[in-house]
């Protein structure tokens, strides 16, 4: 697996995403590292396509990729954890790469300190409409299906060896 080949995907076959992979993408969640292993994630599935096009208009911009999509996956973290922006960060990112793995693409798309075109807060937004509790926070919408782009791998003219520091800066 080279993870160079991983992009942001943004556009969607009109095709469900299996159970099973659904599933994989969860099971690889669920152990996702976190702080002390207190593991303060929680992930909201959803494939109703009504619903989907309501967390379309979850921010101003930049969420309405999810209108069409066949699938997103709501990252929620306990904000009672001091490293839950991190553990659910990580967790994000193991869904995205698992989404990669089983030839699916994926869109992080951020909610935490977002706003909706009314001025609403994001994360309040998708509680209100999602049913979630208070102390739950709303770090991002993974959106994952089929791919329908095509976009060139990284290459070195992606990567700045400048920002790489060795034994001192
Ligand atoms: C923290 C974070 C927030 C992001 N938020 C959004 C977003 O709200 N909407 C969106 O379309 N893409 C979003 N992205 C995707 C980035 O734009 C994308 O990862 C970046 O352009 C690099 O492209 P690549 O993933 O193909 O390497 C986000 C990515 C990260 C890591």
């Amino acid at each position: 697996m080279d993870f160079l080949n991983r992009r942001t995907v943004r556009r969607y076959q009109d095709k469900k995403v299996e159970k099973i992979k659904i599933h994989e993408i969860l099971r690889t969640a669920l152990v996702s590292p976190s702080g002390k292993n207190t593991k303060p994630y929680e992930f909201l599935v959803v494939e109703d396509e009504a619903t989907l096009k309501k967390l379309s208009h979850s921010k101003q911009m930049g969420a309405t990729l999810i209108d069409g999509s066949p699938l997103s996956i709501v990252v929620l973290g306990n904000e009672n954890s001091t490293t839950w922006v991190e553990d659910c960060s990580i967790a994000c990112t193991m869904i995205q790469l698992k989404a990669f793995d089983l030839g699916l693409g994926s869109c992080w798309v951020q909610i935490k300190e977002r706003k909706t075109s009314a001025g609403t807060d994001s994360e309040e937004y998708i509680r209100n409409l999602l049913g979630i509790p208070g102390y739950l926070r709303v770090l991002a919408i993974i959106s994952i299906g089929y791919s329908d782009e095509i976009k060139p791998s990284h290459s070195e003219s992606d990567m700045d060896f400048s920002k790489v520091h060795y034994e001192n800066y």
